[in-house]
Parts: structure tokens; sequence; C-alpha cells
């Protein structure tokens, strides 16, 4: 055999290798991107999660999406970003639970050269992208919605979603400079953060039904749509609900229905940024140059066009 058939041969042979999958050092290395999840207690978030997953298995063969979960502790989400970086990410994907406690490692990594994607909620560190919905902008609908809806007088209570989370901090802020500035009668006489969580809001409007007795409050607005239908439950319970309005965020099918029903009066539509996450976040690892934010749209949903919205929701 000639030198150049040996060669011919080699190389044949490697091709063939390589397509089998059986690993001859040629083959592609595939692009780890990490997704470090804050929590996954919502099913907001499994959305975000199974969105992603889903359309980089389906459209990003190139692609390994190592996703963790932060379990809603700060600490817990420092040390998955810190593994997801120690295994060599080109791309780091996150949805920080608390926008203070991740800023120094998500700067970590934007100083080691890995290029960061922050969604749904943000650091306060300057990072590459980042997409979601204008938290402000949903705040402020909802207080110019509440001193409509009640008229410009009415006592509220407010059920918070993560402290120091910059959706909470913002729906939060937002909301009570409209109050302030628009309808200074409608008063938020209680508070208590249930991060984002049903049971913990529950637990909290319980509490509420006993301190303000019937006639005492005339809304509730509440931070997302599961701790909305935490209140309903609870009013339920207590044959409390028709004294009661309740505005939600995210734009739940649940949440649809109970408006469709009258036991809620709103929410505003709330993208879980997927597969926006996945799709920018694979575009950042190739090196694309893109704008630094990407703001998804929000949608007020009440009594007027539920009908458009049942069931278009999660
Ligand atoms: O950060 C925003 C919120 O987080 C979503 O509205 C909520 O449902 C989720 O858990």
């Amino acid at each position: 055999m000639s030198v150049r058939t040996r060669y011919t041969a080699a190389a044949a042979c490697a091709v063939a290798m390589t397509i089998a999958g059986l690993g001859t050092g040629f083959a592609e290395e595939k692009v780890k991107i990490g997704f470090s999840q804050g929590t996954m207690e919502s099913s907001w978030r499994v959305n975000m999660v199974e969105g992603n997953k889903k359309y980089a298995e389906a459209n990003l063969p190139d692609v390994d999406l190592i996703v963790t979960n932060g379990e809603n502790q700060a600490s817990k989400q420092v040390s998955d970003v810190e593994s997801l970086i120690s295994q060599g990410v080109k791309t780091l994907i996150i949805s920080p639970v608390t926008a203070d406690a991740l800023t120094p490692v998500v700067k970590q990594a934007m100083d080691a050269g890995i290029p960061v994607v922050t969604l749904d909620r943000k650091v306060n560190t300057d990072v590459t992208l980042h997409i979601g919905a204008d938290n402000v902008l949903i705040g402020k609908t909802a207080g110019e919605f509440v001193c409509q809806t009640l008229g410009g007088k009415g006592n509220v209570i407010e059920i918070q979603g993560t402290a120091g989370a910059s959706a909470t901090v913002d729906r939060h802020d937002a909301f009570h400079k409209v109050l302030a500035e628009k309808c200074p009668d409608v008063k938020v006489v209680a508070d208590q953060v249930a991060n984002y969580v049903r049971e913990p809001a529950i637990k909290f409007m319980e509490d509420m039904l006993q301190r303000f007795k019937p006639g005492e409050i005339q809304l509730v607005y509440a931070h997302n749509d599961d701790m909305a239908l935490g209140a309903v439950t609870a009013l339920e319970a207590a044959n409390r609900l028709s004294e009661v309005k309740v505005v939600g965020i995210d734009g739940e099918n649940a949440a649809y229905d109970a408006i469709k029903a009258g036991k809620m009066v709103a929410t505003f539509t709330y993208h879980f940024v997927a597969p926006e996450g996945v799709q920018y976040g694979y575009k950042v690892a190739k090196g694309e140059k893109l704008d630094k934010e990407i703001v998804l749209p929000t949608h007020q949903v009440d009594a007027t066009n539920v009908d458009d919205w049942i069931g278009k929701g999660f």
C-alpha cells in the first residue's frame, strides 16, 4: 500500500468513526450553555426551564444545556453558578433569585470572559444581555387599574414576591408610586412577602381575614397569579370573596378562568422567557453582537378582554 493510499484510508476511517460518534479527536465539541434557574417552585418557572430545554433539544443539536435549580436560596444559586463556571460554560444564562446576592458571582463570570444573559430578574452589575418583560410598567399599570377599579378610595393588601428580587422591587415601587400620585386615598394597609408561592399566600390571607373585618379590605394586589389564586382560596373559604377584588400577574390559565368567573379582576401577562433564553444564549455563545436588552411585551387581561385569553396562558 502506498503512503498516499494509507493516508486516504486513515482519513476515511476517521470520518466514518466521527459519523458513528466513536470519537476520533476530530468530533466537534458541543457548545456548553449553563442555565441557572433561581427556583422551580412555581409553574411559571417550570415553564421557563422546560420551554428552553425543549427548544434546545429540537433546534440546537450542538448545544449541551446544563440546568441547575437554586431552590429559592441565593447561597445555593451562587454555588450553582460557580460550578457552571468551573465546567467551562460558553454562556451563563441566569434568572437570579435576588439581585444583591447574585451580583458578585455574575461579575466573576463576566470578568472571566463568560457572557451572561439574565432572564426576567436583574442583577446590579453589567451583563451581556437582559431579556424580560418590564416590571416597572406592570407595577405602574396595575396601580392605575387599581385606582380606577376602586374609584380612588379603598384599602389594599399587597402580597409580595421574593424580597430583594428585582421583579418584586419594581412591581412594588412602581405600584406605590402610582397610588401616591394618582389616588392617595387608596392605602396599602398590610403587606407580606410570600416568595411567589401559593401556600404562604393562603396563610397570610387567612391571617388578614382575621385582622380585618368585613368591609375593611377592598382589594388584594399579588405579585403573581399563584399568590393571587391563594388569596382567592382563602377569601372563598371565609365566604368573603364578594367583598374583595383580586389582581395578579403572570397570565396563568387558572387566573384567566378566575377572571371569567368573577373571582379575580385582572392579571398582567408576564413572559417566562422561553424559548428566547436559550435562543439568545446560543447567539451570544456564538459571538453574535446584540442589543443589551430585549423587552418582552405585557398585556392587561380583565373582564373586558378575558375571552381572548382563555386557554392561551400556561
Ligand atoms: O420574577 C418574577 C416571578 O417569578 C414570576 O412572576 C413568578 O411567577 C416567578 O416565580
